[in-house]
């Protein structure tokens, strides 16, 4: 199979997915054990990634219109409402879930119910922000605030929801809060050479910056792969919902310093500063960046970030794709974070992204952020 026959490829995605679907049922996968997917519905509903297995169904029910694609991201979305209704569940993490879900399903079907779960996930989002230091709060804590002052680079890709639910309800105060979220990551988050911090931690009372963590990167100081894709993604999208040029300045300023630092092979590292052994991969965040990469070639009108993206893909579909049903994943060698104990296995996030990547290709994308 070969990126540049982008049809020949999503047409396989689907037959697999099919098969795995018909198999499984509902479930809501994050990866797989023995190459089965496992399923978080009873064991943890509230995880930031429960909503990526609908979304890449949603993305090949638009493409080809399957209904049994359609029937399991409905079930998906319902699940979701017992975290919509818990404010533990609930963090940052509202565009993954939602926009992913009920997103798509508005988008594809036109349900008003859909709608509604969007629009109650984006105000809880909106609740999350602190207007000293203008930031989106990441995640919770366990009732002692010692996580009231965190960002995270990651939330530049759950501003869509806000954006979204200020276009549906011809209000701006999410859009005003997305944008004040990202002028803070702007100056807080990228650094003088194009790359960015995962966690900033602010003082939650008068909004100083205080410090920056290494979170799930190599280290402090260092440049988590995914975090710069979700630098490049993210800041384009605020783009394209704003027309504000500092944001895509932002995001071509991340992509060249990301594009700078691919390896040869196009086969990206956790971090770009790890060790050089153990050589721990990351697949998602090859996925994600492509996904980026290509909007932003569209946006900024500069063919070497669609380049870029393609190189990206093809290392991916070359050696990291499971096309066979050998397993229940797409991607191989995706990595959560690089002090984890465990490395280099299916995520469901690297599944959605790469999905959606080729469907971009395709020109038949159903666009969700
Ligand atoms: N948003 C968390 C992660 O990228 O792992």
């Amino acid at each position: 199979m070969n990126i540049n026959e982008p049809e020949k490829l999503l047409d396989a995605i689907r037959t697999k997915t099919l098969k795995t679907a018909e198999r499984i049922g509902n479930k809501i996968p994050y990866t797989t054990e023995n190459g089965v997917f496992d399923d978080l519905t009873e064991k943890n509903i509230s995880w930031w990634t429960n909503g990526f297995w609908a979304g890449m169904l949603w993305q090949l029910y638009g493409a080809y219109g399957n209904t049994i694609f359609r029937d399991i991201a409905e079930w998906t979305e319902k699940q979701l409402d017992r975290v919509l209704l818990d404010p533990i569940g609930m963090d940052h993490d509202s565009g993954f879930r939602w926009l992913t879900t009920a997103g798509a399903s508005y988008i594809l079907t036109g349900s008003e119910i859909s709608k509604n779960r969007l629009i109650t996930a984006a105000n809880d989002l909106a609740g999350r922000f602190n207007l000293a230091g203008g930031f989106i709060r990441a995640w919770n804590d366990s009732g002692d605030g010692s996580a009231a002052g965190w960002a995270i680079i990651d939330c530049m890709m759950n501003l869509p929801l806000l954006y979204r639910a200020s276009d549906m309800l011809n209000d701006p105060r999410f859009r005003l809060i997305a944008m004040c979220h990202a002028d803070t990551a702007m100056t807080a988050f990228v650094r003088e050479d194009g790359s960015v911090c995962h966690i900033v931690e602010f003082d939650p009372d008068t909004g100083r910056r205080l410090m920056s963590r290494g979170g799930q990167g190599y280290g402090h100081g260092s440049s988590w792969t995914r975090g710069q894709a979700w630098g490049i993604y993210g800041f384009t999208l605020s783009y394209m919902h704003t027309n504000k040029c500092e944001y895509l300045d932002t995001a071509v300023k991340i992509a060249d310093r990301f594009v700078s630092r691919i390896p040869a092979n196009g086969l990206v590292p956790v971090d770009f500063d790890q060790p050089e052994a153990p050589a721990y991969e990351d697949s998602t965040a090859a996925a994600i960046a492509a996904c980026g990469l290509i909007e932003l070639a569209r946006c900024s009108d500069d063919r070497k970030y669609h380049s870029a993206a393609l190189e990206l893909l093809n290392a991916l579909t070359e050696s990291r794709l499971c096309l066979d049903g050998n397993c229940d994943n797409l991607l191989k060698k995706c990595t959560a974070a690089y002090h984890d104990e465990q490395h280099e296995f299916a995520i469901i996030y690297g599944d959605y992204f790469f999905t959606e990547a080729v469907a971009k290709l395709c020109g038949k994308e159903t666009f969700i952020w």
